[in-house]
């Protein structure tokens, strides 16, 4: 089983020493409730890394009120077990307190790449997120930190406010783990009745027919975009927050595709707000 850390300062302590023998250590800062894109994560860390540790916080300031921070899944029994496969890994499980010294008023404000689609959504969200990630990288100076491209926007964030403070760490993007049918795998999927699924399964289908299309030479974004949502509607999706089809490396929206683009999807099936992507590149 992976050693586990309640104390921030012991864990960035630690982590000290075993750098100071020339090993390079790799963070994978996750909520929990654990599935196979985080293990994803821990793997590609073991590739490049001699250590990696794993955090495992619900950090109460990128959510909003009324989103499901009381609600989100927390399985630290089931998370320890899932680490256990593999090795040498070290969790941190910090206290709020610990991330969050009674009467801490400091924090990030995220950076301008946070403002379109989720931050319309989610105003105050990666602020939260910026927030704690910097510090998640205070407690635990890794070498490099591993995010994985199913939270498109969320690792530009951190890309850009890694760039933006100067942060010492290496940012390294991993791709979306889908199930077998496609469905991109979040903590929140264990929200959805086995008919929600059904439906959701519409996010990755159209994502993954536009992409066709793309590939067959379709370069009209808007007409894209339009069948996306046609065919969630005629899914049973519910609210769309928004479909993009944008540039991948400022998010701001297209309307020809002439190079590389990503398209995004944030829906709500059910009372589940579920979110996917899809990275368009060409050779
Ligand atoms: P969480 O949703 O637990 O995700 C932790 C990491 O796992 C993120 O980098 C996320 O992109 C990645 N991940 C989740 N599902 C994935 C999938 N299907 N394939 C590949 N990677 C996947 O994202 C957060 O937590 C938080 O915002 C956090 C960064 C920990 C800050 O609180």
């Amino acid at each position: 089983p992976p050693r586990v850390f309640h104390e921030p300062a012991q864990l960035r302590a630690e982590i000290r020493r075993v750098q100071a023998d020339g090993k390079r250590v790799g963070l994978v800062p996750t909520m929990g409730a654990l599935h196979p894109g985080h293990l994803s994560l821990v793997a590609e860390s073991q590739k490049s890394c001699d250590l990696t540790v794993v955090t495992i916080f619900v950090n109460p300031t990128q959510f909003a009120p009324g989103e499901d921070f009381a609600k989100y899944p927390r399985t630290l029994d089931a998370d320890l077990e899932l680490l256990s496969e593999f090795a040498p890994v070290w969790a941190l499980v910090p206290e709020v307190d610990a991330m969050y010294p009674p009467g801490s008023t400091t924090e990030v404000k995220a950076p301008e790449i946070a403002l379109p689609l989720e931050g319309i959504f989610r105003p105050i969200h990666f602020d939260g997120v910026a927030t704690i990630v910097l510090k998640l990288f205070q407690v635990a100076p890794a070498d490099a930190a591993f995010f994985g491209q199913k939270d498109y926007q969320q690792v530009r964030v951190i890309e850009e406010m890694v760039r933006d403070l100067i942060v010492p760490i290496e940012i390294v993007r991993c791709p979306i783990v889908r199930e077998a049918d496609g469905l991109a795998m979040s903590s929140r999927n264990r929200y959805l009745s086995p008919e929600e699924r059904e439906i959701a399964l519409s996010i990755s289908r159209s994502l993954h027919d536009a992409v066709r299309q793309i590939e067959s030479g379709e370069v009209n974004a808007r007409l894209l975009r339009d069948e996306i949502e046609q065919a969630l509607r005629g899914a049973g999706v519910g609210e769309i927050d928004y479909v993009s089809v944008a540039c991948p490396r400022t998010l701001k929206s297209v309307e020809t595709i002439e190079g590389d683009v990503v398209i995004l999807v944030a829906a709500k099936v059910g009372t589940t707000r579920l979110i996917d992507n899809v990275l368009v590149s060409f050779p």
